[in-house]
C-alpha cells in the first residue's frame, strides 16, 4: 500500500500521508492542505471526512459489523449488560468483578438527585418535551457538582471516574422524573435494592399505593436496548459532544449537548416517527401499501422512518438482533393483534423488495423496531428519544474524555465555501427598495 497520495493543484505536487487505522481503514492526511496550497475540502456531511482518531467502537457499514472496544455487538448482546457495556465503552476494558462491583457501588450512590433539582421541574410547562427537560437538567446537574464541572480539562478528568457514574446514574433518574413531572405524578426516590433497569422502571411507573415490579422479560428488553444504543462511533450527538468537549467544556455541558442533537427525527428521534408514521398508516385505513409508494417520492416528510442509514449500506446489525429478541419477547410482553406490528411486517417486507429501496441500499435501522419494543413495554411515546439518550451515555461519555485526555487536541472549527454576496457598501435606509 502507498504511504503517501499525490495531489496536483495548479502545477503544485502535494504528497499527502495515508493513515491506516487498526482493521486497515484508509484515510488521506490532509492536515497541512491548505497552509500548503490555500484550498480547503468541501464534504457537505462529513460523509468522507474522518474528523478524529478514535478507539471506542468500530463499524464497517458495508458487512454490517459493530464492535465496541473490539467486542462484536452480537457477543456483548448474548453475555453482557447494559452496565458491564457502559464500563467497558467508558473504560475500554471489561470489568474484573472487583471493578464491576465498586462501579455498581458508585452508580446506586449516585442515583438520587438533588431535592432542589425538583423545583426546577415545576418551570417547565407541563407539556414540555422531555428531551428539552432532559438537556436543560442535564446541564444543570453540572451547577451542583462545579469542582467536576471546572472547563479545565485536566482537573474535570482528575475526577472523571465519579462524574461518568454521576451522569449514567442520574440521566435515569432525571428522565423519569421528567415523565413523572409531565404527567403530574409525585416523584419516586430510586431504590438501592433494584439494579439499573428495574430501578428506571420502579421510578417511572410505581406508586405511592403499589410498587411496580418489572417482569424479568421487559428489564431484559429493556437492558438490551440501552446496549444496542450504547455507542454508535461519530454520529451527528457523538461528534456535537466532541465538538462541544473541544473548547474545554466539561462533560455535563458535552453531554447535555449531545441530547439536543439526538432529538431530530433524522437521528434519535426517529424511534418516535415510527411510531407516529404506523400510527398515522392505520388511522388513515392504509395497510402499508399506500404509504411504501410515497415514500419513495423523494420529499423528506414521507420518508420511510427506521430504514436508511449513512453508514449501513446492508442491513443494520443491531436492527437484527433487536428485531430478533422483540419475535422470541412478543408473548411474555404481552403483544397480540398488535395492528401496528402487522403494519411494520409489511412494510419491512414491501422495502426489502423494492427497487427504490435496494438500489439505495436502504434497510430497517435499529429505531424501525426499537419503538415498539419501547411501547410494549410501556414508555410512553414522547420517551422514546430519552430512552437513546441513557442508552446513548457511555459513549458520549467516552468520547468526551478521548477528546480531553488528547494533548494535542485542537478546538473543531470547520472551514466553509462562503456562497454569499460579495463585498458591497452600506446603504442609508432612505435609499433603500
Ligand atoms: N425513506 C425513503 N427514502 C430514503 C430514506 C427513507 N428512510 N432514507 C434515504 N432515502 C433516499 C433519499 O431520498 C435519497 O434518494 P435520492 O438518491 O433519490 O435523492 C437517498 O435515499 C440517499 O439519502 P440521503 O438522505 O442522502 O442519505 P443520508 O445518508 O444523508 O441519510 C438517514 C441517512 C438515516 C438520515 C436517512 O436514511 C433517513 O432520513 N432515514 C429515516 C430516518 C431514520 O430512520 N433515522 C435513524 C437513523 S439510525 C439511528 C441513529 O443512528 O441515529
Amino acid at each position: 500500500m502507498p504511504s503517501t497520495a499525490t495531489l496536483k493543484l495548479e502545477n503544485k505536487e502535494l504528497h499527502l500521508p495515508i493513515i491506516t487505522g487498526t482493521e486497515g481503514e484508509k484515510a488521506v492526511d490532509i492536515r497541512n492542505l491548505r497552509n500548503e496550497t490555500g484550498y480547503v475540502c468541501y464534504d457537505d456531511g462529513f460523509g468522507n471526512t474522518g474528523s478524529c482518531e478514535s478507539a471506542v467502537t468500530f463499524i464497517d457499514g458495508e458487512a454490517g459489523i459493530l464492535r465496541y472496544r473490539g467486542y462484536p455487538i452480537e457477543q456483548l448482546a448474548e453475555h453482557s449488560s447494559f452496565i458491564e457495556t457502559a464500563y467497558l465503552i467508558i473504560n475500554g476494558e471489561l470489568p474484573t468483578p472487583a471493578q464491576r462491583k465498586r462501579f455498581s457501588q458508585l452508580l446506586t450512590e449516585n442515583a438520587p438527585i438533588h431535592s432542589s433539582t425538583e423545583h426546577l421541574y415545576e418551570g417547565f410547562p407541563w407539556d414540555a418535551h422531555p428531551m428539552a427537560i432532559l438537556s436543560a437538567m442535564l446541564n444543570s446537574l453540572g451547577c451542583y457538582y462545579p469542582h467536576l464541572a471546572t472547563n479545565d480539562h485536566q482537573r474535570d478528568l482528575q475526577n472523571f471516574e465519579e462524574t461518568a457514574a454521576i451522569i449514567i446514574s442520574k440521566v435515569r433518574t432525571i428522565a423519569a422524573y421528567s415523565y413523572r413531572a409531565s404527567r403530574g405524578l409525585p416523584y419516586n426516590y430510586p431504590r438501592r435494592d433494584l439494579p439499573y433497569c428495574e430501578n428506571f422502571l420502579h421510578m417511572m411507573f410505581s406508586t405511592p399505593f403499589e410498587p411496580y415490579i418489572a417482569l424479568p422479560e421487559v428489564a431484559q428488553a429493556l437492558n438490551l436496548f440501552l446496549l444496542l444504543h450504547a455507542d454508535h462511533e461519530q454520529n451527528c450527538s457523538t461528534s456535537t459532544v466532541r465538538t462541544v468537549a473541544s473548547s474545554g467544556a466539561n462533560l455535563f455541558a458535552s453531554t447535555a449537548a449531545g441530547v439536543c442533537a439526538l432529538w431530530g427525527p433524522l437521528h434519535g428521534g426517529a424511534n418516535m416517527a415510527v411510531l407516529e408514521m404506523l400510527k398515522s398508516i392505520h388511522a388513515e385505513g392504509d395497510d402499508g401499501t399506500k404509504f411504501i409508494e410515497l415514500a419513495k417520492s423523494g420529499k423528506a416528510d414521507k420518508r420511510l422512518m427506521g430504514f436508511g442509514h449513512r453508514v449501513y449500506k446492508h442491513y443494520d446489525p443491531r436492527a437484527k438482533i433487536i428485531k430478533e429478541s422483540f419475535y422470541s419477547a412478543l408473548g411474555s410482553l404481552g403483544i397480540k393483534n398488535d395492528p401496528l406490528l402487522d403494519i411494520a411486517m409489511r412494510l419491512e417486507a414491501a422495502a426489502l423488495k423494492d427497487d427504490y429501496f435496494l438500489a439505495r441500499k436502504l434497510y430497517p435501522n435499529v429505531d424501525f423496531y426499537s419503538g415498539l419494543i419501547m411501547r410494549a413495554i410501556g414508555i410512553p411515546e414522547n420517551m422514546f428519544t430519552v430512552m437513546f439518550a441513557i442508552g446513548r451515555m457511555p459513549g458520549w461519555i467516552a468520547n468526551w474524555k478521548e477528546v480531553a485526555s488528547n494533548p494535542k487536541g485542537r478546538i473543531y472549527r470547520p472551514r466553509q465555501i462562503y456562497v454569499g454576496a460579495t463585498k458591497r457598501d452600506y446603504v442609508p435606509p432612505h435609499q433603500r427598495r
